[in-house]
């Protein structure tokens, strides 16, 4: 492990499927592709990112324990539709000082009615969302700089 800040890039159910699924909302960029690009940034950053993904909630609650045992600077979280339904995330966000950045590709603003619900950014620092894979970069341009 280096000793740059690190900074967790935490994703949820369905993201894993990204580059076929639904790619007219989503767009064509797997999340490999999205890691990739993230990589890239993060060396440019000086800081080091850790891509997960999980279709699992518990998994999720584990990592952002994870997350402020290991000392990290911030996650970016894109909990996927645990977004909208997750008690056991929001709590799990507010149990850390790490500071969380919600993240989503499309802008659930724009969506159906129970995608304006967020429980993740009741407890999130800020939200990045709409820009496509780019919403991922220009959260850790942010995050690298809290
Ligand atoms: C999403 C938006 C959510 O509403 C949806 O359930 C997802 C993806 C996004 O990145 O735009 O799985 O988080």
């Amino acid at each position: 492990m280096s000793d740059r800040p690190l900074i967790y890039v935490l994703n949820g159910p369905n993201l894993n499927l990204l580059g076929t699924r639904e790619p007219d909302i989503y767009g064509h960029d797997t999340l490999d592709d999205i890691a990739g690009q993230l990589e890239d940034r993060a060396r440019d950053l000086g800081v080091e990112v850790d891509v997960r993904q999980s279709n699992h909630e518990g998994h999720l609650v584990d990592w952002l324990h994870e997350a402020s045992s290991r000392g990290a600077k911030a996650v970016l979280l894109n909990a996927g539709a645990y977004t909208h339904t997750s008690i056991a995330i929001l709590d799990a966000i507010k149990s850390i000082k790490v500071p969380v950045i919600e993240v989503h590709l499309s802008n659930p603003h724009t969506r159906e009615g129970f995608r304006h619900k967020s429980y993740v950014g009741m407890g999130a620092k800020a939200t990045v969302a709409g820009f496509g894979p780019m919403s991922y970069t220009v959260a850790l341009d942010a995050a690298a700089k809290l």
